[in-house]
């Protein structure tokens, strides 16, 4: 089940205390992204996504609501995943402690190949790993993972989203981290790879994406898989 609403609002209104089994999320970085360019126009491919661009301020209120609603629904020891990059980081980190998450580590994700940028480009960014509370924790399903995770990104010209990820990184997080049957949420969906991972592995979805074009892609996504 997917929602066109603002995960704040939508939180509170149809997800309980304590319901949610697992959460991964891509939250804007507040770094005003609109996706690459096309290499002949080197006009923008996308517009800026909602709420990537606010004044610092607005983005710890902001981040703050979203990350108490986040703390609010999941089950007591359950693990949270927050998609970050490196200047974001600390922020984040520090906000989700503030809200009771106990952070556990921070998972690299290796995209394979280079992106963007001209000093050292870029090819990775963080997931902070945290579970709720500090009380008896679930184990990850496996000692065998470790915290940099390798999956290649899907590139540029093959995006329907500015900063889409691959299915197979949230495949591999919820098998991880959640058991079949299970609820995952999605605070921030975009096109959707979380929700269709949650299909792709039997667990259930409750996801939040306030864009009606990156809802409706969400939603075709699903049906199609269905
Ligand atoms: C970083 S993107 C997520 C991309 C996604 N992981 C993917 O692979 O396509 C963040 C998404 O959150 C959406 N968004 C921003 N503010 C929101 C809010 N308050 N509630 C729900 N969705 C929001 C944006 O429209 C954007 O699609």
């Amino acid at each position: 089940m997917i929602y066109n609403l603002d995960c704040i609002n939508g939180a509170k209104q149809y997800l309980e205390d304590n319901s949610v089994d697992l959460i991964i999320t891509d939250p804007p970085y507040n770094l005003g992204f609109g996706g690459t360019s096309f290499t002949k126009s080197k006009k923008p491919r996308f517009s800026i996504i909602a709420n990537d661009k606010l004044s610092a301020r607005e983005y710890q209120r902001f981040t703050f609501q979203w990350l108490k609603e986040a703390y609010r629904v999941l089950k007591p020891g359950r693990h949270i995943y927050i998609f970050i990059d490196w200047r974001m980081y600390p922020l984040m980190a520090l906000w989700a402690e503030k809200v009771g998450f106990t952070i556990k580590n921070t998972i690299v994700w290796d995209k394979a190949y280079m992106g963007m940028g001209w000093q050292y480009r870029f090819q990775h960014e963080f997931i902070l790993f945290a579970v709720k509370g500090k009380q008896k924790v679930r184990r990850i399903s496996t000692r065998k993972a470790t915290d940099i995770i390798r999956v290649p990104r899907i590139s540029g010209n093959k995006t329907v989203h500015p900063t889409e990820k691959p299915i197979k990184l949230m495949e591999h997080l919820i098998g991880n981290s959640s058991n079949e049957g299970e609820v995952v949420a999605d605070f921030f969906c975009g096109s959707g790879p979380v929700a269709v991972a949650a299909l792709s592995t039997g667990r259930r979805i409750k996801g939040f994406e306030i864009d009606p074009e990156y809802y409706k892609i969400v939603n075709d996504r699903i049906q199609s898989y269905q």
